[in-house]
């Protein structure tokens, strides 16, 4: 199954957003991705659909894939949508009808992600596989960039990938080119990396080793 590399722009300069959005895009990333905190589901706050609309503005073909960490994403699925996201993900944690919301991020046009927390059972999942593009696991709480990667929440990822086989398996939070090939064992296919990539002297450097680490063996990334 094709593997897929996200670098986080919330690790990104926020002074010079477009240059490196353009240089992620050059580097060879898959997609974007966007990570939005309202300061209530989590502690932290970050930025909103006008972030999801700049890089659209720079990169018009690389995709945005947009984790809404909001206590209430029902009612902001629809002004992400229209500022160009590609998929839009939704924590299971969060209060609002999630399978609900999960179909109309679809009937938005876009593809339709569940987010899980690293202590929510994996299991919890299974019965939404067919409402959903896409799975998130946190491998660290959400909130915060460069912290630690917790090693138990990829257990059970196999499940999923058992259950479906075509879905994006997709893993956030204290990635680098040691967690990642744990992740992708345990039946992740997607990274996504903030502060290992943008914090990196070489961005292009670092995505290359990142995708070394978890090629399959026998294969060439
Ligand atoms: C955490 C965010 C992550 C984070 C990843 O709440 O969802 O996307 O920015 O950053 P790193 O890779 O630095 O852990
Ligand atoms: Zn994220």
């Amino acid at each position: 199954m094709k593997q897929m590399f996200l670098p986080s722009l919330l690790a990104a300069d926020l002074g010079n957003l477009a240059f490196e959005i353009r240089r992620a895009e050059a580097a060879g990333v898959d997609a974007m991705h966007i990570d939005v905190m309202d300061g209530v589901f989590v502690p932290n706050i970050s930025y909103g659909p006008a972030a999801v609309a700049l890089c659209r503005k720079v990169a018009p073909a690389l995709p945005r894939n947009v984790h809404l960490m909001l206590e209430d994403p029902a009612r902001h699925v629809e002004a992400f949508a229209k500022a160009g996201a590609t998929t839009i993900l939704v924590h299971a944690e969060s209060r609002c009808d999630v399978g609900a919301t999960l179909r109309r991020i679809r009937a938005l046009g876009c593809r339709a992600g569940l987010v899980l927390n690293p202590d929510t059972p994996v299991s919890s999942a299974l019965e939404r596989l067919a409402e959903c593009d896409e799975i998130l696991r946190m491998t660290v709480y959400p909130g915060f960039g460069g912290q630690k990667f917790i090693g138990r929440a990829v257990e059970g990822l196999g499940a999923i990938r058992a259950a479906a086989p075509e879905l994006v398996v997709m893993v956030d939070g204290g990635i680098t080119d040691e967690t990642a090939p744990i992740a992708a064992a345990a039946g992740a296919n997607a990274f996504v990396a903030g502060s290992y990539l943008f914090g990196a002297p070489s961005f292009e450097e670092a995505l290359r080793r990142l995708k070394e680490s978890c090629a399959p063996k026998g294969t060439e990334p």
